[in-house]
């Protein structure tokens, strides 16, 4: 058995946001869905409401009439948990309550066939412990749907310590078929996407508490220079700071308190204050009735630059050669260790050292650090940051440079690493850990990261592209600079760096 065909009949348990979609999902790709709720009536509005959601596409011209119809009519909205009796997947979307999912797994056990696989869509809860006690635990999986279910492509395949490899294989191959990206994985803390993405909220939020830049700054640093849809403070105001905050605590607790995953002050205040984000009216930002959303801040030069000298490769930043050089100015190539000269300014890309440090290291006066841009050939926005007491008219000419390459600068404060740099620096280590501790393979980790949370890129690939001693390099040195094991870089990473190998290889 590799793919469940649409012949098999599905059942979702729990007709709340996650198994409606689930059930909608199911249905469309032909199959008979039997959604069952232990709220009276929860499943028959359910099914209503997928009905008014499939009409209002139908009305804009993005479903056949057709297929509404079908859809719908696959549905069915049953009210007790013998009607179960007969599918092949039950899948569970209930409550987040490890007894709960117990005591239904168990008593599905009593009604359904041998045969039915039992998935749990559970975000946080270990598939392992939800079969543990079960006649059959083999047949118990996770299988991981993203919010809006019908919309998020990703779905993890997750397997406990019993579950049988052949039927996470069955998933795997069913959820293809319903137009689905799956990725397999092993029940650990967060699965692949909610633990590997706890550094993006995590640094933006050090960075905050740190007072390196606002909100606005760093969120279009994200965007525009990282090239992620949202910055870390628009992201979690729109998830709900109560559900992020209590996904971080719970993958902490679940890593026995382990400091990469440290929930922050900051966001737990905001819980606190009942600041939760564009449902409460007000996060990081207000969403009050004609509130402006702060602007970003950004540096402006009013010097010209006409030149400047290229000292050996720029390596990753080399994209912006081809800017400035499409801007008319002279470019004057030398050898030498990847710095870019221009007036009194030297600009170099961060490599974790503050820009304090690094100048007093290598003997650079007006030194001024460049951050990571997903794509230097198209970045609208790069940060920079530089040591007190740097020449004002240095500065003036390096960021009249950027400028004049079609860059909004932003300036943070000397800070370890920057912002976009630090932020995939520890995206690809947490990746790396997991890869280590084959929580899944490199090519499922990075496509869990462009699927369920819309990385520009995933977080391996990203770090192969950017250089693996270059990340290392940085980690050590933010490593250095805090003295805390929070950045301390995944054996893997020294290990592929040592071997000269990249993630993928
Ligand atoms: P929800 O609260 O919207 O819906 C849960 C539904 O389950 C309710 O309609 C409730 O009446 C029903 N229910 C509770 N106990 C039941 C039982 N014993 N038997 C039958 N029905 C029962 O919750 P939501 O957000 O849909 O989440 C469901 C599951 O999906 C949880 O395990 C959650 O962790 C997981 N999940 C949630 C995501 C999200 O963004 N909301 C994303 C991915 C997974």
């Amino acid at each position: 058995m590799t793919t469940l065909n649409t012949n098999a009949r599905i059942a979702v348990i729990g007709a709340g946001a996650m198994g409606a979609g689930i059930a909608q999902v199911a249905a469309q790709a032909g199959h008979t869905v039997l959604l069952l709720d232990n709220r009276p009536g929860a499943a028959a509005q359910a099914i209503e409401g997928i009905d008014r959601q499939l009409g209002k596409r139908v009305a804009k011209g993005k479903l056949s009439a057709q297929e509404h119809s079908s859809t719908v009519a696959r549905l069915q909205a049953v009210e007790k948990i013998q009607a179960l009796a007969d599918c092949a997947l039950v899948i569970e979307a209930i409550v987040e309550n490890l007894q709960a999912k117990r005591d239904l797994f168990r008593q599905l056990e009593s009604i359904c066939s041998e045969q039915c696989i039992l998935a749990s869509n559970t975000s946080s809860l270990s598939i392992t412990s939800i079969a543990a006690q079960l006649i059959h635990p083999q047949r118990v999986l996770g299988l991981h749907f993203f919010n809006p279910a019908p919309v998020m492509a990703l779905v993890e395949i997750v397997s406990g310590l019993a579950s049988d490899p052949a039927l996470a294989e069955c998933l795997y191959h069913t959820a293809r078929a319903w137009g689905k990206k799956p990725v397999h994985t092993r029940s650990t803390p967060g699965f692949i996407v909610n633990r590997v993405a706890r550094p993006f909220y995590a640094e933006s939020l050090r960075l905050l508490q740190e007072g390196c830049a606002d909100c606005p700054t760093l969120d279009a640093l994200m965007r525009d220079a990282g090239g992620f849809a949202m910055g870390a403070f628009e992201l979690t105001d729109l998830i709900g700071h109560d559900v992020n905050y209590a996904v971080t605590c719970s993958v902490f607790e679940a890593y026995y308190g382990d400091t990469r995953f440290l929930p922050s002050l900051i966001q737990k205040e905001l819980v606190d204050a009942a600041r939760l984000g564009r449902k409460s009216g007000q996060g990081f930002y207000s969403y009050a009735e004609g509130a402006e959303r702060p602007q970003a801040a950004t540096l402006i030069s009013e010097q010209r630059v006409t030149a400047c000298v290229v000292e050996g490769d720029l390596g990753i930043a080399a994209g912006l050669i081809a800017r400035l050089h499409e801007q008319q100015i002279e470019i004057i190539q030398r050898d030498g260790r990847g710095l870019l000269r221009v007036g009194d300014a030297v600009l170099a890309l961060s490599d974790g050292r503050m820009a304090c440090q690094r100048a007093r290291d290598e003997g650079l006066r007006n030194l001024i650090l460049l951050d990571l841009a997903c794509d230097y050939g198209t970045a609208s926005r790069l940060a920079i940051s530089y040591a007190a007491g740097i020449e004002p008219l240095a500065l003036a000419q390096g960021v009249a440079l950027l400028q004049q390459a079609g860059l909004q600068v932003s300036q943070l404060s000397d800070s370890p690493a920057l912002a976009v740099l630090r932020t995939v620096a520890m995206l690809a280590n947490e990746a790396a850990d997991a890869l280590l501790q084959g929580v899944a393979s490199a090519a499922d980790i990075d496509l869990a990261m462009r699927a369920g949370v819309n990385y520009p890129l995933g977080p391996l690939a990203w770090a192969d592209a950017i250089g693996l001693d270059h990340i290392l390099a940085t980690l050590e040195n933010l490593h250095a600079s805090y003295g805390e094991e929070r950045y301390r870089p995944s054996l893997l990473l020294r290990r592929r760096v040592a071997e000269g190998r990249t993630f993928h290889d």
